[in-house]
């Protein structure tokens, strides 16, 4: 997706709150100092690398925008960044002792999105987290929302269905819940 090279510098002025950061943190907080967590959708880094970081993990950010990469690059000089789709995922088995993927799920087709799934469960060793959001009712037809005068498709599945999906991945999915700003976070870990 590159729609976000043409609003990486207004993404910046807008993503100043620390959403996502406390599930963040109790994610950073539940595996050992030093390990590998990916972090999908990593955007410029601020706030969800920035905090994984700060709890002492080693971070590798993926994402698909160059600008989006440019900027995480200078805010996150400790991490390493990869330019590329989490459907296409280039990490080797069981890499990553953690994921996270905050605001980067409902941009992808519900075919990509098992793609996804699919990659991150591979990625990940045996009992690791991942932690997601996206939205909680199903919507197959990539409802069409603008930023800054840029046009963004957004599908999601149900809690029912990625309940479902991820368990024909690999995963349990351990918890549930939104944020004030909508957001649904779906913690799953892997079998
Ligand atoms: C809403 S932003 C979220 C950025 C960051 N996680 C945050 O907390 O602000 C979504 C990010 O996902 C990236 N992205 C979109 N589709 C992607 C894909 N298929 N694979 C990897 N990154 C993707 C975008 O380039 C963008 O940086």
């Amino acid at each position: 997706m590159h729609e976000y090279d043409l609003i990486a510098e207004w993404y910046a002025s807008k993503r100043v709150d620390e959403t996502g950061v406390p599930e963040a943190t109790v994610l950073a907080s539940s595996i050992p100092r030093g390990s590998f967590v990916l972090d999908i959708g990593c955007g410029n880094g601020i706030p969800i690398t920035r905090a994984l970081l700060s709890a002492g993990h080693r971070i590798i950010g993926l994402d698909s925008s160059s600008a989006m990469l440019a900027q995480y690059r200078q805010n996150c000089p400790e991490a390493f960044a990869v330019r590329g789709t989490v459907e296409c995922c280039p990490f080797a088995d069981g890499a990553f002792d953690a994921a996270v993927a905050w605001g980067v799920m409902f941009h992808l087709n519900p075919e990509d999105a098992l793609r996804a799934i699919a990659n991150v469960s591979r990625a990940l060793k045996r009992a690791a987290p991942f932690l997601f959001t996206s939205g909680d009712v199903d919507g197959f037809d990539g409802k069409e929302g603008t930023m800054n005068g840029v046009t963004f498709q957004y599908f999601s599945y149900s809690v029912h269905n990625y309940r479902r999906i991820l368990g024909d991945h690999r995963f349990t999915l351990v918890d549930v819940h939104a944020d004030s700003g909508n957001n649904t976070y779906y913690l799953a870990k892997k079998n």
